[in-house]
């Protein structure tokens, strides 16, 4: 798959641009702050709804403008879908197929498949786990995108189980008894929406496991192993002597996270067990929204132990397994991604340019940005485009 052309209107810096892009490899080289990234940035949300710069969408549409509008034009087997977004500042996204406006935004996600890798990844290994949660939805939703709905189902679902549990609290205090029987409604609708997403998380790990390994075996120059785990809370409620397991044993138990209707019951389970402590504190205490997808090199933990140079090795080889995950098309969705490669070659030594170059001459589509020249790797110099002004045919 690759895109065809790409138009803003009041994106980022952009009042309009048109741009064409071949297939192959396309490098953006431009000084600092000429809008390089929010090119880039604009492909990566249309694939996923979110930006690999920013956790809100207000700084995507332009400084003044009441809403920003990007559409793409993707081609796959030789057919084009044209893909259309309008972002309204602090109100839901619209989305358009082929000019016809989707019911549901979400319908549009799947169509354009990429992977970004950004100097924002380094937070993959050494951030929050919301991130690495964020990671693996935002991958699952690209494989799988019917899932899209469950991610989605489930988020509002906690939020509306927060608000009970807050206003539970608040009655407690004040002598009522609150509303309970409200509660197990959403206990029920928790548990369903997030068994479903945890299951089809796990698989998705078990599918990016093998490729993990091998990717970060070919970036880094340690003889250390890379590893994941998915830990889930739901477990370590249920059973807490499993935070002491090690590795091969976490990752024996994970395979019953797979089974939804198991989870489930277990999710309803660790929801009853917790409710005093949930009604005290006001929030979810349990669900794929506390999970964590640990991180490991060989016995230790890459959060807090891994040094920089490890930590980026991981972080490549993260997106770098995603890459391969989707190109294995086995999943609902097919075609392979498009690459995004904003800047991150200057943080980069020789060998892991070199790694990330071989895999990327390869693959259909490459748009990579760089400040400087010099950063992009000789093997993909043939593609350069220096000034970035020769392939906006109009900018304003
Ligand atoms: N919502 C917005 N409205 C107007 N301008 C914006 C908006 N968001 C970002 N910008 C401007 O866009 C510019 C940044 O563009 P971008 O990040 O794409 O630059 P870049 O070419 O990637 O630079 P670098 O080489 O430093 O990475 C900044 O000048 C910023 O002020
Ligand atoms: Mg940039």
């Amino acid at each position: 798959m690759y895109v065809s052309d790409l138009a803003l209107t009041d994106f980022r810096s952009y009042r309009e641009a048109l741009l064409s892009l071949d297939p192959g490899i396309t490098a953006f080289v431009g000084p600092n702050g000429q809008g390089k990234t929010n090119l880039v940035e604009s492909l990566g949300y249309l694939s996923t709804f979110s930006s690999h710069r920013v956790a809100s969408d207000a700084a995507l549409v332009r400084h003044g403008a009441a809403r920003g509008i990007i559409q793409a034009k993707v081609m796959r087997d030789g057919r084009a879908s044209v893909l259309e977004l309008e972002l309204v500042a602090g109100k839901a996204n619209r989305a358009r197929l082929n000019r016809a406006p989707l019911p549901r935004t979400r319908e549009l996600l799947g169509i354009l498949r990429t992977v970004v890798f950004a100097p924002e990844d380094l937070s993959l290994v050494k951030g929050d786990p919301d991130g690495r949660r964020r990671f693996l939805d935002e991958l699952l939703v690209l494989l799988s995108p019917k899932l899209a709905g469950v991610r989605s189902d489930y988020e509002r679902v906690v939020r509306q189980r927060n608000a009970l549990l807050k206003s539970a609290a608040g009655a407690r205090k004040s002598g009522a008894s609150g509303d309970l029987r409200t509660l197990d409604v959403w206990d029920e609708k928790a548990a369903k929406a997030g068994a479903e997403l945890i299951a089809a998380r796990v698989r998705v790990l078990h599918g990016l496991r093998p490729h993990i390994e091998s990717a970060y075996e070919r970036v880094s120059s340690q003889q250390s192993v890379a590893s994941v785990i998915y830990r889930a809370s739901v477990q370590q409620v249920m059973s807490p002597e499993r935070a002491e397991l090690d590795g091969a044993s976490q990752e024996e138990g994970e395979s019953t996270l797979t089974n939804a209707d198991l989870v489930e019951a277990q999710l309803l389970e660790a929801m009853s067990r917790l409710r005093p402590k949930e009604i005290e504190r006001g929030v979810s205490l349990v669900g794929p929204h506390r999970d964590e997808l640990e991180l490991r090199l060989g016995e230790l933990p890459a959060k807090g132990y891994a040094s920089h140079g490890e930590s980026w090795s991981l972080a490549l080889a993260l997106r770098l397994a995603s890459y391969e995950l989707l190109k294995a098309d086995d999943w609902d969705a097919d075609g392979e991604p498009v690459l995004i490669l904003d800047d991150v070659f200057a943080e980069l030594d020789t060998r892991r340019r070199r790694r990330l170059s071989e895999v990327v001459a390869n693959a259909q589509q490459v748009l990579i940005t760089s400040a400087v020249a010099e950063d992009v790797p000789e093997e993909l110099d043939g593609a350069r485009v220096d000034v970035m002004d020769s392939v906006i045919t109009r900018v304003r």
